[in-house]
Protein backbone atom coordinates (compact mmCIF):
# COMPACT_ATOMS: atom_id res chain seq x y z
CA UNK A 1 0.00 0.00 0.00
CA UNK A 2 1.33 3.58 -0.99
CA UNK A 3 0.19 7.02 -0.68
CA UNK A 4 -1.97 8.70 -2.51
CA UNK A 5 -1.98 11.65 -4.48
CA UNK A 6 -5.34 13.79 -5.56
CA UNK A 7 -5.72 15.67 -8.50
CA UNK A 8 -5.57 18.96 -7.13
CA UNK A 9 -2.39 18.02 -4.82
CA UNK A 10 -0.80 16.86 -8.31
CA UNK A 11 -1.96 20.45 -10.17
CA UNK A 12 -0.45 22.30 -7.24
CA UNK A 13 2.93 20.53 -7.04
CA UNK A 14 3.03 20.71 -10.82
CA UNK A 15 2.16 24.63 -10.91
CA UNK A 16 4.85 25.05 -7.70
CA UNK A 17 7.49 23.27 -10.00
CA UNK A 18 6.47 25.67 -12.77
CA UNK A 19 5.84 23.21 -15.30
CA UNK A 20 3.15 22.85 -18.01
CA UNK A 21 1.38 20.07 -18.69
CA UNK A 22 3.53 18.63 -21.94
CA UNK A 23 6.54 20.07 -19.89
CA UNK A 24 5.29 18.26 -16.50
CA UNK A 25 4.30 14.60 -18.50
CA UNK A 26 8.27 15.00 -20.39
CA UNK A 27 9.90 15.06 -16.56
CA UNK A 28 7.34 12.34 -15.46
CA UNK A 29 8.68 10.12 -18.63
CA UNK A 30 12.18 10.94 -17.90
CA UNK A 31 12.14 9.64 -14.25
CA UNK A 32 9.60 6.97 -14.85
CA UNK A 33 10.99 5.65 -18.01
CA UNK A 34 7.00 5.99 -19.11
CA UNK A 35 5.18 8.03 -21.98
CA UNK A 36 2.81 9.86 -20.33
CA UNK A 37 1.48 12.46 -22.09
CA UNK A 38 -0.58 16.55 -21.64
CA UNK A 39 -3.89 14.70 -22.04
CA UNK A 40 -2.97 12.10 -19.45
CA UNK A 41 -1.91 14.59 -16.67
CA UNK A 42 -5.03 16.68 -17.75
CA UNK A 43 -7.45 13.48 -16.46
CA UNK A 44 -5.52 12.78 -13.28
CA UNK A 45 -5.76 16.62 -12.78
CA UNK A 46 -9.37 16.52 -13.29
CA UNK A 47 -10.12 13.23 -11.70
CA UNK A 48 -10.68 11.41 -14.91
CA UNK A 49 -8.14 8.84 -14.56
CA UNK A 50 -6.58 7.59 -11.23
CA UNK A 51 -3.11 8.31 -10.85
CA UNK A 52 -0.64 5.51 -11.05
CA UNK A 53 0.96 4.68 -8.11
CA UNK A 54 4.77 5.02 -8.98
CA UNK A 55 3.65 8.25 -10.14
CA UNK A 56 2.22 9.02 -6.76
CA UNK A 57 5.05 7.75 -4.95
CA UNK A 58 7.40 10.25 -6.92
CA UNK A 59 5.71 13.24 -6.41
CA UNK A 60 5.33 12.35 -2.82
CA UNK A 61 9.36 11.91 -2.61
CA UNK A 62 10.05 14.93 -4.67
CA UNK A 63 7.50 17.10 -2.57
CA UNK A 64 9.71 16.32 0.68
CA UNK A 65 12.45 18.34 -1.26
CA UNK A 66 10.33 21.46 -1.94
CA UNK A 67 9.31 21.96 1.52
CA UNK A 68 6.41 19.86 1.61
CA UNK A 69 4.20 20.23 4.76
CA UNK A 70 3.74 16.51 5.54
CA UNK A 71 3.80 14.89 8.74
CA UNK A 72 3.20 14.61 11.92
CA UNK A 73 5.90 12.12 11.70
CA UNK A 74 5.29 9.00 13.93
CA UNK A 75 8.55 8.47 15.38
CA UNK A 76 10.07 5.33 15.49
CA UNK A 77 13.02 3.83 17.78
CA UNK A 78 15.11 0.66 16.71
CA UNK A 79 16.82 -1.04 19.91
CA UNK A 80 18.36 -3.57 20.94
CA UNK A 81 21.63 -2.88 23.82
CA UNK A 82 22.63 -6.10 22.40
CA UNK A 83 25.67 -5.72 19.54
CA UNK A 84 25.31 -6.78 16.23
CA UNK A 85 21.50 -8.19 16.12
CA UNK A 86 20.59 -6.26 12.70
CA UNK A 87 19.44 -2.70 14.57
CA UNK A 88 21.16 -0.98 11.98
CA UNK A 89 20.16 -3.05 8.46
CA UNK A 90 16.95 -3.00 10.35
CA UNK A 91 16.49 0.63 10.49
CA UNK A 92 18.26 0.97 7.01
CA UNK A 93 16.04 -1.01 4.92
CA UNK A 94 12.65 0.08 7.00
CA UNK A 95 12.93 3.42 6.09
CA UNK A 96 14.04 2.71 2.89
CA UNK A 97 10.93 0.84 2.25
CA UNK A 98 8.97 3.45 3.53
CA UNK A 99 10.25 6.19 1.44
CA UNK A 100 10.29 4.03 -1.78
CA UNK A 101 6.02 4.06 -1.11
CA UNK A 102 6.78 7.43 -0.61
CA UNK A 103 6.61 8.39 2.59
CA UNK A 104 8.60 11.54 3.58
CA UNK A 105 11.09 9.24 5.51
CA UNK A 106 13.95 10.46 7.96
CA UNK A 107 16.50 8.11 9.18
CA UNK A 108 18.41 9.69 12.54
CA UNK A 109 21.76 7.81 12.77
CA UNK A 110 21.97 8.31 16.89
CA UNK A 111 24.96 6.17 17.32
CA UNK A 112 28.50 6.95 17.23
CA UNK A 113 28.79 3.73 15.36
CA UNK A 114 27.77 5.97 12.53
CA UNK A 115 26.89 2.74 10.91
CA UNK A 116 23.29 3.73 9.36
CA UNK A 117 25.75 7.12 7.62
CA UNK A 118 27.93 4.88 6.09
CA UNK A 119 25.81 2.20 5.21
CA UNK A 120 23.82 4.54 2.90
CA UNK A 121 27.12 5.75 1.16
CA UNK A 122 27.84 8.72 3.26
CA UNK A 123 31.24 9.84 4.46
CA UNK A 124 30.93 10.26 7.90
CA UNK A 125 34.69 11.67 8.20
CA UNK A 126 34.01 14.29 5.76
CA UNK A 127 30.46 14.98 7.05
CA UNK A 128 32.16 15.89 10.15
CA UNK A 129 34.60 17.85 8.52
CA UNK A 130 31.31 19.73 7.50
CA UNK A 131 30.18 20.14 11.00
CA UNK A 132 26.80 18.26 9.02
CA UNK A 133 26.43 15.21 11.33
CA UNK A 134 24.13 15.26 14.57
CA UNK A 135 26.28 16.28 17.11
CA UNK A 136 25.84 19.69 16.17
CA UNK A 137 22.07 19.90 16.28
CA UNK A 138 22.69 17.68 19.87
CA UNK A 139 24.73 20.50 21.40
CA UNK A 140 22.26 23.59 20.15
CA UNK A 141 24.28 24.86 17.34
CA UNK A 142 22.57 24.30 14.17
CA UNK A 143 19.02 23.61 13.62
CA UNK A 144 18.63 19.63 12.40
CA UNK A 145 17.00 20.51 8.98
CA UNK A 146 20.80 21.85 8.12
CA UNK A 147 22.64 18.80 8.55
CA UNK A 148 20.26 16.21 6.63
CA UNK A 149 21.38 14.64 3.82
CA UNK A 150 19.53 12.85 0.85
CA UNK A 151 19.70 9.65 -0.25
CA UNK A 152 19.70 9.26 -3.97
CA UNK A 153 16.94 7.30 -5.46
CA UNK A 154 14.67 6.12 -2.44
CA UNK A 155 14.54 9.80 -1.59
CA UNK A 156 15.24 9.01 1.62
CA UNK A 157 16.32 11.45 3.95
CA UNK A 158 19.42 10.97 6.76
CA UNK A 159 20.51 13.13 9.53
CA UNK A 160 23.84 11.49 9.97
CA UNK A 161 25.95 10.56 12.61
CA UNK A 162 30.08 10.62 13.20
CA UNK A 163 32.29 9.50 16.03
CA UNK A 164 31.89 12.63 17.52
CA UNK A 165 28.34 11.65 18.65
CA UNK A 166 29.81 10.13 21.72
CA UNK A 167 30.60 13.27 22.84
CA UNK A 168 27.18 14.03 23.33
CA UNK A 169 26.84 11.08 25.11
CA UNK A 170 28.17 12.88 28.06
CA UNK A 171 27.52 16.33 27.41
CA UNK A 172 23.86 15.88 27.56
CA UNK A 173 24.60 13.56 30.84
CA UNK A 174 24.35 16.64 33.15
CA UNK A 175 22.24 18.81 31.71
CA UNK A 176 18.87 19.85 32.54
CA UNK A 177 16.38 17.42 30.53
CA UNK A 178 19.27 15.55 29.18
CA UNK A 179 16.94 12.93 28.92
CA UNK A 180 14.97 15.41 25.95
CA UNK A 181 17.85 16.27 24.12
CA UNK A 182 16.99 14.51 20.70
CA UNK A 183 13.10 15.32 21.30
CA UNK A 184 13.49 19.15 21.18
CA UNK A 185 15.98 18.49 18.26
CA UNK A 186 13.42 16.72 16.18
CA UNK A 187 10.97 19.41 16.69
CA UNK A 188 12.39 20.82 13.95
CA UNK A 189 11.37 18.13 11.39
CA UNK A 190 7.72 16.97 12.95
CA UNK A 191 5.89 18.55 10.45
CA UNK A 192 8.10 18.00 7.07
CA UNK A 193 8.29 13.96 7.84
CA UNK A 194 5.69 11.05 8.19
CA UNK A 195 8.10 8.70 9.79
CA UNK A 196 11.13 9.89 11.70
CA UNK A 197 13.19 6.03 12.33
CA UNK A 198 16.02 6.27 14.76
CA UNK A 199 18.92 3.92 14.96
CA UNK A 200 20.70 3.50 18.16
CA UNK A 201 24.11 2.50 19.48
CA UNK A 202 24.07 -1.18 21.49
CA UNK A 203 23.41 -0.05 25.00
CA UNK A 204 21.21 1.63 27.13
CA UNK A 205 22.80 5.42 27.52
CA UNK A 206 22.01 8.51 27.04
CA UNK A 207 21.86 8.44 22.98
CA UNK A 208 19.41 5.43 23.71
CA UNK A 209 17.06 6.75 26.34
CA UNK A 210 17.19 10.41 24.21
CA UNK A 211 14.92 7.86 21.43
CA UNK A 212 12.83 6.04 24.02
CA UNK A 213 11.29 10.06 25.29
CA UNK A 214 10.67 10.85 21.90
CA UNK A 215 9.65 7.55 19.99
CA UNK A 216 5.57 6.69 19.28
CA UNK A 217 7.27 3.12 19.00
CA UNK A 218 9.87 0.58 19.34
CA UNK A 219 11.18 -2.15 16.59
CA UNK A 220 13.22 -5.03 18.48
CA UNK A 221 15.44 -6.56 16.22
CA UNK A 222 17.07 -9.78 18.07
CA UNK A 223 19.04 -12.33 16.51
CA UNK A 224 17.91 -15.96 16.52
CA UNK A 225 20.68 -16.78 18.72
CA UNK A 226 20.15 -17.33 22.59
CA UNK A 227 23.03 -14.40 24.08
CA UNK A 228 20.12 -12.33 22.59
CA UNK A 229 17.41 -13.86 23.55
CA UNK A 230 19.22 -13.36 27.23
CA UNK A 231 19.23 -9.39 26.97
CA UNK A 232 15.14 -9.48 25.46
CA UNK A 233 14.26 -8.76 29.30
CA UNK A 234 16.31 -6.37 30.43
CA UNK A 235 15.80 -4.37 26.85
CA UNK A 236 12.07 -4.62 27.79
CA UNK A 237 12.46 -3.97 31.51
CA UNK A 238 14.29 -0.50 30.35
CA UNK A 239 11.25 0.12 28.06
CA UNK A 240 9.06 -0.60 30.60
CA UNK A 241 11.19 2.03 32.85
CA UNK A 242 11.56 4.65 29.59
CA UNK A 243 7.41 4.41 29.41
CA UNK A 244 7.02 5.17 33.35
CA UNK A 245 9.24 7.68 33.71
CA UNK A 246 9.81 9.54 29.85
CA UNK A 247 7.53 8.87 28.02
CA UNK A 248 4.19 7.13 28.52
CA UNK A 249 3.15 7.02 25.14
CA UNK A 250 5.82 4.46 23.84
CA UNK A 251 4.55 1.01 22.92
CA UNK A 252 6.60 -1.88 21.23
CA UNK A 253 5.66 -2.65 17.98
CA UNK A 254 6.93 -5.64 17.76
CA UNK A 255 10.27 -7.92 17.95
CA UNK A 256 12.04 -8.92 14.30
CA UNK A 257 13.74 -12.38 14.76
CA UNK A 258 17.20 -11.59 12.52
CA UNK A 259 19.69 -13.57 10.31
CA UNK A 260 17.96 -16.59 11.29
CA UNK A 261 19.92 -19.51 9.82
CA UNK A 262 16.46 -21.94 9.27
CA UNK A 263 18.76 -24.88 8.89
CA UNK A 264 20.24 -24.38 12.67
CA UNK A 265 18.86 -26.39 14.93
CA UNK A 266 19.54 -23.67 17.34
CA UNK A 267 18.21 -20.82 15.44
CA UNK A 268 14.85 -22.63 15.37
CA UNK A 269 14.95 -23.57 19.46
CA UNK A 270 15.51 -19.60 19.71
CA UNK A 271 12.85 -18.81 17.53
CA UNK A 272 10.59 -21.04 18.99
CA UNK A 273 11.28 -19.81 22.45
CA UNK A 274 11.05 -16.10 21.36
CA UNK A 275 7.39 -16.79 20.41
CA UNK A 276 6.55 -18.47 23.34
CA UNK A 277 7.98 -16.51 25.94
CA UNK A 278 7.04 -12.96 23.90
CA UNK A 279 4.42 -13.72 21.64
CA UNK A 280 1.27 -13.49 24.13
CA UNK A 281 2.04 -9.54 24.83
CA UNK A 282 3.64 -8.55 21.78
CA UNK A 283 3.62 -8.88 17.91
CA UNK A 284 6.57 -11.10 16.93
CA UNK A 285 7.23 -10.59 12.98
CA UNK A 286 8.23 -13.22 10.69
CA UNK A 287 12.14 -13.76 10.89
CA UNK A 288 14.60 -12.21 8.27
CA UNK A 289 16.73 -15.46 6.91
CA UNK A 290 20.73 -14.85 6.69
CA UNK A 291 21.53 -13.44 3.49
CA UNK A 292 24.74 -12.13 2.45
CA UNK A 293 23.32 -9.65 0.21
CA UNK A 294 22.58 -7.78 3.60
CA UNK A 295 26.66 -7.91 4.33
CA UNK A 296 26.97 -6.97 0.82
CA UNK A 297 24.71 -3.97 0.50
CA UNK A 298 26.54 -2.37 3.52
CA UNK A 299 29.46 -1.71 1.15
CA UNK A 300 27.15 -0.42 -2.13
CA UNK A 301 25.34 2.48 -0.39
CA UNK A 302 22.29 1.18 -0.73
CA UNK A 303 19.53 -0.79 1.38
CA UNK A 304 19.36 -3.93 0.21
CA UNK A 305 15.49 -4.28 -0.34
CA UNK A 306 16.64 -1.71 -3.02
CA UNK A 307 19.64 -3.24 -3.94
CA UNK A 308 17.83 -6.33 -4.83
CA UNK A 309 13.74 -6.26 -3.93
CA UNK A 310 13.53 -9.84 -3.93
CA UNK A 311 16.10 -10.39 -1.32
CA UNK A 312 14.99 -13.19 1.27
CA UNK A 313 13.63 -11.50 4.11
CA UNK A 314 12.60 -8.06 2.40
CA UNK A 315 9.15 -9.54 2.73
CA UNK A 316 9.15 -8.91 6.68
CA UNK A 317 10.79 -5.54 6.10
CA UNK A 318 7.52 -4.68 3.56
CA UNK A 319 5.35 -6.16 6.73
CA UNK A 320 7.04 -3.62 9.73
CA UNK A 321 6.28 -0.55 7.36
CA UNK A 322 3.32 -1.53 6.34
CA UNK A 323 2.38 -2.23 10.68
CA UNK A 324 4.30 1.62 10.97
CA UNK A 325 1.68 2.75 8.18
CA UNK A 326 -1.18 1.53 10.71
CA UNK A 327 0.52 2.75 13.83
CA UNK A 328 0.48 5.94 12.40
CA UNK A 329 -3.24 6.04 11.28
CA UNK A 330 -4.21 5.50 14.52
CA UNK A 331 -2.01 7.76 16.40
CA UNK A 332 -2.74 10.23 14.07
CA UNK A 333 -6.13 10.45 15.72
CA UNK A 334 -4.72 11.11 18.95
CA UNK A 335 -1.21 11.83 20.03
CA UNK A 336 0.59 12.95 17.27
CA UNK A 337 -2.09 15.23 16.43
CA UNK A 338 -1.52 16.99 19.63
CA UNK A 339 1.91 17.35 19.88
CA UNK A 340 2.23 18.21 16.16
N1 LIG B 1 19.71 -10.82 7.50
C1 LIG B 1 21.04 -10.75 7.53
N2 LIG B 1 21.80 -11.70 6.91
C2 LIG B 1 23.13 -11.65 6.95
N3 LIG B 1 23.83 -10.69 7.55
C3 LIG B 1 23.15 -9.72 8.19
C4 LIG B 1 21.72 -9.69 8.20
N4 LIG B 1 21.34 -8.61 8.90
C5 LIG B 1 22.45 -8.00 9.31
N5 LIG B 1 23.54 -8.65 8.88
C6 LIG B 1 24.95 -8.33 9.13
O1 LIG B 1 25.18 -8.49 10.52
C7 LIG B 1 26.09 -7.49 10.99
C8 LIG B 1 25.43 -6.71 12.11
O2 LIG B 1 24.34 -5.98 11.55
P1 LIG B 1 24.04 -4.49 12.03
O3 LIG B 1 25.23 -3.63 11.88
O4 LIG B 1 22.78 -4.04 11.38
O5 LIG B 1 23.78 -4.78 13.58
P2 LIG B 1 23.59 -3.70 14.73
O6 LIG B 1 22.67 -4.30 15.73
O7 LIG B 1 23.23 -2.40 14.18
O8 LIG B 1 25.07 -3.62 15.31
P3 LIG B 1 25.58 -2.58 16.43
O9 LIG B 1 25.05 -3.13 17.71
O10 LIG B 1 27.06 -2.61 16.34
O11 LIG B 1 24.98 -1.26 16.10
C9 LIG B 1 26.46 -6.65 9.80
O12 LIG B 1 27.66 -7.11 9.26
C10 LIG B 1 25.32 -6.88 8.82
O13 LIG B 1 25.72 -6.74 7.48
MG1 LIG C 1 24.12 -0.53 14.43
Amino acid sequence: MGVGVTGDELRAYREKKGLSQPEFAIWLNDRLQRRYDKQKVSRWENGGERIPAAVAALIKRDMVGIERQGGPALVVVVTNQKGGCAKTVSAVNIASVLALRGYATLLVDCDPQANATQHLGFDCYDLEKQQRTLYYPMHGDMPLRDIIVTVEESGLRLAPASIRLAETEVEIDTQTGGDFVLKEVLEDVRKTFDFVIIDTPPNIGNLTKNAFSTAHTAVIPCQTERFSLLGMGFLLENIGKARRRLNTGLSVLGIIPTIFKKNERNDRDVLAEITQQYGEHMHIFPPVPKASIYAQATSVGRAAVEAAPDVPGAAVYQEVAEALVKERETRLKTEIARVA
